[in-house]
């Protein structure tokens, strides 16, 4: 069905390039001349070369034509149907910064390209070659901290989730540039997801607990709780309430879960997250993530296997520090609904959380996370003079793109806007990605359990400007 779309859409689109192409002479002539190194190489150097060069989420480099050319057929087969760059989000609401998507005037460029032979031109002409850091996209890192040693995964089982704890030695605040996750084995990272844990503050007035009066707090907490531990999973109980309208939990059910409040409005915790396909990019001067001193930096990977190989992993995250002064510190909230639950057999199933933001707040990225019945998320505000609007909705979600989706412009939210994610899953036996279509499925870790989340990363208006000018 998505692929029929699509299709058509291209079939069209191309119909109506063919319709403007034709007319101008000059066009005509074009088209017999577009060659490699004039007219494809600088849209590949652009558009491409970030994913495709050496050591990185494609498979194959198109830096030269020696190496585009053996792909000429797909990639025009790919950029015509838009399916390169990937891109989910409806271009009719927001404006983002790492917009990928390829002008019509550049598709065309390609498949008369491929159309006419994909010839190389005058290697004279070649634009420079884009500059990269090998190994890492937000560029050198001043400091990397990977896991403490190799991580072996065995060649069966389930998928599996670890959790590393990284010390990062910090005797003083840090400011954060720029963050990216990298994983050491492109073959079983799926995913890596880095938190923050600050230094654990001990409250001196707090009263001493005896041992069973530990015990029994937690033992109670865990009863309450709506998740359990499936060895290393964290997974929503079968049994506990279920509600796929997260924007009317009555607040005595969020107590329970142990969160802060509705939608998990406030995670300062979340350093940043890799899954392939993801680009990163710095934030902008001055607008950092902050690590306290004496932090940790938690890697939650979840691993893939690779059938009948076992395979080793040393993952890392790379930091660049701030270097001039220091204005703004982004948060993250996670507006979630870990209370869903999806009816066996059944397309179009609509989940929704929200978060009301108590403080001015600018909007800078947008990222939906669910798993493989996700099908599409919209994330919408509903400001306090009663208008409404769409700040990204992304109507075909695909689970192995992993997108953050980067304002162009900060957004400036008042006080009192509601947020609201609403997805809708695909349960049913349609969904070739379902693994369990005959299951319920309720919100957990593991890929074959569902989540459903909006990832909102946002600065604080009246959050006092440090005089601090960070060093490293
Ligand atoms: C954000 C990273 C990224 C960017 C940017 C990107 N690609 Fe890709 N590309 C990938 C990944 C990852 C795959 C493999 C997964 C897939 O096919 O979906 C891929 C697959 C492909 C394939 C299919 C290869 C095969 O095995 O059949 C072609 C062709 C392609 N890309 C061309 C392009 C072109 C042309 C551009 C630029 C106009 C581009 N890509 C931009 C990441 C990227």
């Amino acid at each position: 069905m998505k692929n029929a779309l699509r299709l058509a859409t291209a079939a069209s689109f191309l119909a109506m390039v063919g319709m403007f192409a034709q007319p101008s002479g000059q066009a005509s002539e074009t088209s017999r001349d577009v060659n490699f190194s004039k007219d494809v190489a600088p849209i590949i150097y652009q558009k491409c070369a970030e994913c495709h060069r050496p050591g990185e989420a494609a498979p194959m480099s198109l830096l030269s034509y020696k190496e585009a050319r053996p792909w000429a057929k797909s990639i025009r087969e790919k950029v015509a149907r838009r399916e390169m760059p990937h891109w989910d989000a409806d271009p009719n609401h927001g404006q983002f910064a790492n917009d990928p998507r390829l002008s019509q005037q550049e598709i065309e460029t390609i498949v008369s390209w491929v159309d006419n032979g994909a010839k190389e031109g005058n290697p004279k002409d070649l634009p420079p070659a884009p500059e990269f850091t090998e190994g890492w996209m937000i560029g050198k890192p001043d400091l990397i901290l990977s896991m403490p040693e190799e991580f072996t995964l065995e060649a069966t089982g389930p998928d599996e989730y670890q959790y590393f704890e990284i010390k990062t030695n910090f005797t003083e605040d840090k400011y954060i540039q720029a963050v990216e996750a990298r994983p050491g084995n492109r073959q079983i990272v799926h995913h890596i997801i880095a938190f923050i844990k600050p230094p654990v503050k001990v409250d001196p007035n707090r009263p001493k607990l005896s041992k069973e009066e530990i015990t029994r707090l937690r033992a109670e907490a865990e009863k309450n709780s709506i998740q359990y531990n499936d060895g290393f999973l964290r997974r929503t109980k079968p049994d506990a309430p279920a509600y796929n309208d997260g924007c009317s939990i009555p607040p005595e059910e969020y107590k329970k879960r142990r969160f802060s409040g509705e939608g998990e409005g406030n995670d300062n915790n979340w350093l940043v997250g890799y899954a392939p396909g993801n680009i990163v990019q710095p934030w902008e001067p001055g607008i950092v993530k902050r690590i306290p001193a004496g932090s940790s930096i938690i890697f939650q990977m979840h691993y893939s296997k690779v059938a009948g190989s076992v395979q080793k992993d040393r993952s890392s995250v790379g930091l660049i520090f701030a270097r001039g002064p220091v204005k703004k510190e982004v948060y993250m909230a996670g507006v979630s609904n870990p209370f869903l639950k999806l009816e066996p057999g059944l397309d179009n199933q609509q989940v929704s959380a929200c978060w009301t933001t108590n403080r001015n707040i600018r909007i800078h990225s947008l990222t939906p996370h669910m798993h493989v019945r996700g099908k599409a998320q919209k994330i919408e505000a509903f400001y306090p003079d009663g208008k409404r609007e769409i700040l990204l909705n992304v109507p075909t979600y695909d689970f192995a793109w992993q997108t953050t989706y980067m304002l162009k412009e900060p957004k400036a939210m008042p006080k009192g806007t509601r947020f609201m994610v609403t997805t809708i899953f695909d349960n049913s036996a349609r969904n070739k990605f379902n693994p369990a279509p005959d299951k319920t499925v309720r919100w957990g870790d593991p890929t074959y359990d569902e989540m459903m989340i909006g990832f909102i990363e946002y600065t604080v208006d009246d959050q006092g400007v440090k005089s601090v000018t960070a060093s490293k």
